[in-house]
């Protein structure tokens, strides 16, 4: 049988799929503007530079040499102790976790795509009612839209690597970026791009706090998908004479352009209607919506555009989230990809259908544990303690434990000695450091 593979390009598009996600579009303006800007949009690229890219280069590198599933990548590459390091394949459970509210957030949006066309909210506290209405009260339409979701996601991953994921990505990634380039331009004509651009790009100190340092370097794993078996099983599907290195820092630029573009399209409507930078999380769906109706049947257009984008920058992420789940079903058990996908997403359905009624009116006292929402506790623990667990096992496992003298064997095909020593200086040290730091203090353990 002929292995279920990526074309060359296709990879770059799906891996890219991957990481151009909700955390671009929604996540990353909000957090940019509650952190104050520049100073924020700086360290969040040196992150990317100094620990995404070198994390994401190791899970690239285990999915390559093996062509495995995660689980058997680490067996096969660890030199002792396999049985062991098995276990630090079972990242992708926490990759299924974020999904199952991972696709409640895309239902949401998909419903704002039906709102945009019919009937925008004409202020801000307006807004909030409707957003307020739909995740408290509306368990139906949130019911329909998330199972639609699912339907599309599950689909798409059943058909396989090629003709399912490849395929899907080719059309919704190129749409995405025509639709935000077309965005990005038509704001270019206000007069507040250029706000929008020095708050982005100039730093501000004064509205620097430490604490932003750790936002911003969480967020760098979860933009670039690490940490969680998701680039390593996508990677294990490429082509064998792709550059791993050159993909990488492919995908994390246009994951990092397209963050970009999405906050200066984002920050000079807001900044157009006299509003602040920090409007939270609420960003996207209640102060958005009401400004996009100020400019009348164009402000459809734009808001219709515009969540479409999202949708579509959701559902290439998703997708690559249930993948590794699916490929460990698939080749350690006799079970088809087809009944894996359907098995697993009928499992997380119900995951989801719980975290959804934890926000529901009614059912939300008895959902709630401590101070947060079920839905909350999915989100904290995935992207406060697993990820960055995921992405340190990764990097010292790749560092260390698997065979040195391969590794610098098949990394020196890609790139000289010396930035093979900067790569492995910074995936053994800077890394682990880096990250286990942000970790602890998000945890609470310590406080800056
Ligand atoms: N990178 C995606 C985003 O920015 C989210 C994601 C996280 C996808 C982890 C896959 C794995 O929204």
């Amino acid at each position: 049988m002929i292995k279920d593979k990526f074309t060359k390009a296709g990879f770059i598009l799906a891996a890219a799929g991957s990481a151009v996600g909700l955390g671009n579009v929604w996540k990353f303006p909000y957090i940019t503007g509650d952190n104050g800007g520049g100073v924020f949009v700086l360290v969040y690229l040196l992150t990317i530079v100094l620990v995404g890219i070198s994390v994401f280069i190791a899970e690239s590198y285990m999915g390559y040499k093996t062509g495995q599933n995660s689980v058997s990548a680490f067996e096969t590459l660890a030199v002792n102790n396999k049985k062991g390091w098995k276990i630090a394949g079972f990242t992708f459970v926490t990759a299924l976790a974020i999904l199952s509210f991972y696709v409640i957030v895309i239902g949401w949006i998909l419903q704002y795509i039906v709102i945009s066309l019919t009937s925008l909210p004409s202020s801000v506290a307006e807004a909030e009612q409707v957003f307020m209405t739909l995740l408290t009260k509306d368990l139906s339409s949130q019911v329909f839209y998330f199972l639609v979701s699912f339907a599309i996601i599950a689909y798409t991953v059943s058909r396989g690597v090629k003709e399912g994921i490849e395929k899907m990505n080719k059309v919704l990634m190129p749409t995405l970026i025509l639709i935000l380039l077309g965005m990005l331009f038509y704001s270019m004509s206000f007069d507040s791009f250029s706000k929008a651009f020095s708050f982005m790009f100039y730093p501000n100190f004064e509205k620097f706090h430490a604490e932003s340092i750790l936002v911003a370097v969480g967020h760098a794993f979860f933009t670039l998908s690490i940490g969680m078996a998701v680039i390593l099983t996508y990677s294990s599907s490429m082509d064998s004479d792709t550059n791993i290195v050159k993909s990488s820092v492919i995908v994390a630029v246009l994951d990092t352009v397209i963050a970009l573009m999405a906050g200066l399209v984002i920050f000079t409507i807001l900044f157009n209607a006299g509003f602040e930078s920090s409007q939270g999380a609420g960003l996207v769906f209640i102060t958005l919506p009401a400004l996009f109706y100020e400019f009348g049947a164009v402000g459809n257009i734009l808001a219709v555009s515009f969540f479409i984008a999202l949708a579509f920058a959701g559902i290439t992420s998703a997708i690559s989230i249930l993948e590794p789940g699916v490929r460990y079903v698939e080749e350690t058990t006799t079970i088809s990809r087809v009944k894996a996908t359907y098995i697993i997403t009928a499992i997380l359905i119900v995951a989801g259908l719980i975290s959804l009624l934890s926000n529901i009116e009614g059912y939300s006292e008895a959902l709630k544990f401590g101070s947060k929402s079920l839905f909350d506790w999915f989100d904290y623990i995935s992207s406060a303690i697993l990820l960055p667990v995921g992405g340190i096992i990764t990097a010292i496992f790749v560092g260390f434990f698997a065979d040195q003298n391969i590794l610098k064997q098949t990394m020196c095909k890609f790139i000289s000695e010396k930035v093979y020593g900067v790569w492995l200086f910074s995936i053994r040290f800077i890394v682990p450091f880096g990250v286990g730091l942000v970790m602890i203090e998000k945890l609470g353990l310590i406080k800056f």
